[in-house]
């Protein structure tokens, strides 16, 4: 069985990327085979795991897998070997997905689709999602099933989450599924009082099923970015792997029930 999720939180600069980058990444690095998709058109988790020139090429890609769904298959020619991970990278192309899936039927089933045709059997997916609840978000809820969500450790982070969790509401009333929320990463938390208070607030939203992991804004993360690699590849020492570990242990408890 594979364990999907879906990172997402529809505001840009919450963290996604990096927590799908770095999550990945502590799965690798506990032995498991992990694919990592990048659902976002922006392309940043393409970029951050070292494939810049996959997001402009002129060749078949996520795009076509998802716009036509009598070519799902094509899933598994778009699979790259990372050092750490496989990934299937986006595209520039998938900007124009978003608005041409607006009235596509079977619409929020397209990533659903490809996944049923993935040959490889992985044992996590990781599924970095675009900063908005468009179709695409929708398409990455519905084929995971299972939500981790990066938030800031700012007040402005609580209408988001929200509106997320309504979002998520329609979808489980829509198509009669169960979305599971796994885990909340609070992410560039500060040590003042701001973020000691959403701390709180996110414990106490969350509850103890749903534990809330505390990543610090540190340079390594950015460093491991731009050498295309999360941090457990990186040759630099960083405190947060402990913090990304520990999320990867609690999904391992997730992926064992
Ligand atoms: N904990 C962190 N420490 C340092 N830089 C971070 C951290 N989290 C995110 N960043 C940086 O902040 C920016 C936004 O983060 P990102 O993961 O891309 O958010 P999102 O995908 O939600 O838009 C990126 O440039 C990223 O490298
Ligand atoms: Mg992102």
């Amino acid at each position: 069985m594979t364990l999907k999720i879906a990172v997402s939180n529809q505001k840009g600069g919450a963290g996604k990327t990096t927590t799908a980058i770095n999550t990945a990444g502590a799965l690798a690095a506990r032995g498991h085979d992990v694919l990592g998709v990048d659902l976002d058109p922006q392309g940043h988790f393409t970029e951050g795991v070292g494939y810049p020139e996959a997001y402009d090429e002129d060749a078949d890609s996520l795009y076509e897998a998802l716009l036509d769904i009598t070519r799902s298959e094509l899933i598994n020619d778009l699979v790259h070997e990372h050092e750490e991970f496989d990934v299937i990278t986006s595209h520039i192309d998938m900007f124009k997905l978003e608005g041409e899936l607006t009235t596509a039927r079977r619409r929020e089933e397209r990533l659903s689709m490809a996944f049923d045709a993935l040959e490889h059997e992985y044992d996590y997916i990781i599924i970095d999602c675009p900063p908005n609840l468009g179709p695409l978000t929708d398409n990455a809820l519905l084929a995971s099933r299972n939500v981790i969500i990066p938030a800031p450790t700012r007040s402005t982070a609580m209408r988001a989450l929200e509106i997320l969790f309504d979002q998520i509401e329609i979808l489980e009333e829509t198509y009669d599924v169960d979305i599971r929320q796994l885990a909340v990463v609070a992410n560039e938390v500060t040590q003042d009082s701001e973020a000691d208070e959403m701390l709180e607030w996110f414990r106490n939203l969350f509850g103890e099923a749903v534990p809330v992991f505390e990543v610090r804004k540190r340079v390594a993360l950015q460093r491991a970015w731009n050498s295309g690699v999360s941090i457990f590849a990186h040759d630099e020492e960083c405190d947060m792997e402990a913090v990304y570990d520990d999320l990867a242990a609690h999904l391992e408890e997730v992926a064992a029930r």
